[in-house]
């Protein structure tokens, strides 16, 4: 078959900072569940990028946590102080000595976050509603003061991330985390200026950007990427909906970032909400905004051939996570030709040749069906 894939493999220039990267491709961001209990980056964890740093032209980390109010997973690493300072800029490095461009997701779990990894065992979130799942902690709600503080967090995060000599940063609004929660109709239930009306759950989200954008510009003497990920739609009801999402989309359209990374398992799946509706919804984004706010797409690609039909909607980027956990070298495969090689199930007996820290790799082992295993 003679196949091309030049799209993949050509330069894309991200319109704001100017950064150009090599490639198409990203490495979507996969929290390991291996830093030091201190917040910061393990060595197994620089072990894992390093041995992924030729996979993408971007290469986004695992989401860091802003403040420890924000801690969601054993093991995540963080952002929220300058005593990280000395580790983020291990992991800036890390990801760059290949030349791929280096994002740090910047987040918070809100009411995600399990009580025993918080100060206080109390999640927080917009409002005092627990998520729907067995079990689920009922979160206490934010008060204005802590709003501020945590918008602070991620501007703060972001300085951090500048001055860790990282490439640019991604804030983690999506995957029902405090940002997502703020714009949920099912976990914002307050009535002050922080939520009630679509614009009002709104405001958090925009003022986050705001405050990034602005700790970005005071601390950056070089150009900067300033991504944001979303979630377009929840399960729940009320939840977020497409309508909602495409109007927050053409909000952040006109806030000048560099790209909007559209959070989904299955790029080229049915709505969550309504499965006749099959559009993909980074299409739906895309279609919306993306003439001026570049779209990632994400979720189930594998193979060269399903990257390119990804491209093939008009998204400009796509990202692959699991496939990169399987499949370190795919882009090095692809650029040589290689195609047949590019394995597409996990080697179970290959943890330390994947370099895969313990805590992740028995997750991906024990959680059924998260990716296809080669026993
Ligand atoms: C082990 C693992 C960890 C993840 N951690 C994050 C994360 O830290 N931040 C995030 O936004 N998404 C996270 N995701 C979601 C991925 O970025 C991606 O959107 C999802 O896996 C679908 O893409 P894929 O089919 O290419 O893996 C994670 C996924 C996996 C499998």
């Amino acid at each position: 078959m003679n196949e091309d894939f030049s799209k993949l493999l050509s330069p894309f220039q991200f319109p704001v900072s100017g950064i150009q990267v090599d490639n198409r491709i990203v490495m979507a961001p996969m929290t390991t569940f291996s830093g030091n209990e201190d917040g910061t980056v393990s060595d197994d964890e620089l072990s894992y990028y390093k041995e992924r740093n030729r996979g993408a032209g971007l290469l986004i980390s695992a989401c860091a946590y802003v403040t420890p109010q924000g801690k969601a997973f054993p093991g995540q690493f963080s952002a929220y102080s300058d005593d990280m300072l000395p580790s983020l800029k291990r992991l800036a490095a890390a990801l760059k000595e290949n030349g791929g461009k280096a994002v740090l997701q910047i987040h918070h779990g809100g009411r995600m976050c399990p009580p025993e990894l918080v100060p206080g065992s109390e999640p927080l979130s917009a409002s005092a509603v627990a998520p729907v799942r067995e079990g689920a902690v009922t979160p206490r709600e934010m008060t204005e003061l802590e709003i501020e503080e945590t918008i602070a967090a991620y501007g703060e995060a972001a300085r951090r991330a500048v001055e860790a000599g990282f490439d640019g940063v991604e804030i983690h609004g999506a995957n029902t985390y405090l940002i997502q929660q703020f714009f949920s109709p099912h976990s914002n239930r307050r009535t002050d200026k922080w939520g009630g009306s679509l614009e009002k759950r709104m405001t958090f989200p925009l003022a986050v950007v705001d405050a990034v954008k602005a700790a970005v510009k005071k601390a950056s003497d070089r150009p900067f990427i300033i991504g944001y990920r979303i979630s377009p739609e929840e399960l729940e009801n009320p939840g977020i909906t497409m309508n909602d999402t495409l109007a927050l989309a053409e909000v952040l359209s006109e806030k000048e970032l560099d790209y909007l990374h559209v959070s989904t398992m299955n790029f080229f799946g049915a709505s969550l909400r309504d499965a006749a509706d099959a559009t993909p919804r980074a299409q739906l984004i895309y279609d919306k905004v993306g003439h001026k706010l570049p779209v990632i797409g994400v979720g189930g690609v594998s193979t060269p051939q399903q990257a390119d039909m990804v491209l093939g909607t008009g998204v400009q980027l796509v990202a692959l996570g699991r496939e990169l956990l399987i499949e370190p070298r795919w882009l090095e495969k692809l650029k040589n030709g290689q195609l047949d090689s590019i394995e597409t199930a996990l080697d179970v007996h290959n943890q330390s040749g994947l370099h895969i820290p313990t805590p992740m790799w028995n997750s991906l082992l024990t959680r059924t069906g998260w990716l296809p295993l080669k026993e």
